[in-house]
C-alpha cells in the first residue's frame, strides 16, 4: 500500500510553483487579508507547494510551512530562497507534539484536516493570534475530493473544534439555496485566540 507522504510526492512530482497570482492561496485568506497582522511570525501547517506560505511572506510575515511531502517542502524551499521570500519549510508528519506552543502569530490551515490536531492548533497561538481555516465538508454539491469521511467536516465542525477561539468570522453554506452560488462544498473559519474571552 502506498503512504501517505509518497502519495502526495507522486501528486507534487509534476507541478510548478505559480505565485504571480495570489488567488492561489486559500480564500480564507485572500478575500480577510485586511485582519493579517502587518508583522509577526505565521504558520502554514500542510502547506503543499505553499501558496498560504507565500501569500503570508508577501504581506510580511516570517512563515513556517510544514508537509509530509518532501518533494512540496523541496520546491517551496527552492522557489522561496530565489524569491526572498521569508519561509522556513520543513519536511514533518505532523503530529499535535510536533506543533510547538505559544509560537505563532497567525496559523493557516486549508484542504487539510486532521482532529487530533485542534487543541496543539490553539496551544501554537500567541494571545491574540489568529487562525484562518478552509477545508472540505461532507455536505456537497459537485462530487469533489476526497471522499473519505476522515478529512471532511461535519456541520460546524470548525466551530466546535475552535470553540475556545474568538469567531471573527464564520461561513458554511452547505446545500442551502442556490447551488451554483455562494461557498460550497467546503466551510470557513477564522479565530482569535483572546485570553480576555468571556462564554
Ligand atoms: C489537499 S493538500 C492541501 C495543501 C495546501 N494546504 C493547499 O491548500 O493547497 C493536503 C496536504 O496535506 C499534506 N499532508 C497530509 N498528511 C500529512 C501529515 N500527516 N503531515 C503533514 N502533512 C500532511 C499533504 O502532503 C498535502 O500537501
Amino acid at each position: 500500500m502506498i503512504s501517505t507522504d509518497q502519495h502526495w510526492d507522486t501528486l507534487y512530482s509534476n507541478a510548478t510553483i505559480n505565485d504571480s497570482d495570489p488567488l492561489n492561496c486559500a480564500e480564507i485568506l485572500s478575500e480577510n487579508a485586511f485582519l493579517l497582522p502587518p508583522k509577526g511570525k505565521a504558520f502554514d501547517l500542510a502547506c503543499g507547494m505553499g501558496a498560504n506560505a507565500m501569500f503570508l511572506a508577501r504581506h510580511g510575515l516570517a512563515v513556517t510551512a510544514v508537509d509530509i511531502s518532501k518533494v512540496a517542502i523541496d520546491k517551496l524551499s527552492v522557489y522561496a530562497s530565489s524569491n526572498a521570500l521569508d519561509i522556513n519549510a520543513y519536511v514533518q508528519n505532523i503530529d499535535p507534539k510536533s506543533i510547538p506552543k505559544c509560537a505563532f502569530d497567525v496559523i493557516v490551515v486549508s484542504r487539510f484536516l486532521d482532529r487530533r490536531l485542534s487543541d496543539a492548533i490553539i496551544d501554537a497561538l500567541k494571545p491574540d493570534g489568529l487562525l484562518f481555516y478552509q477545508t472540505f465538508t461532507k455536505e456537497k454539491t459537485t462530487p469533489t475530493s476526497p471522499n473519505n469521511p476522515d478529512y471532511l467536516l461535519n456541520r460546524n465542525e470548525l466551530l466546535t473544534l475552535f470553540s475556545s477561539l474568538q469567531v471573527i468570522l464564520y461561513r458554511e453554506n452547505g446545500l442551502v439555496g442556490l447551488p451554483s452560488s455562494g461557498l460550497r462544498n467546503q466551510a470557513q473559519f477564522i479565530g482569535q485566540k483572546n485570553i480576555n474571552k468571556t462564554s
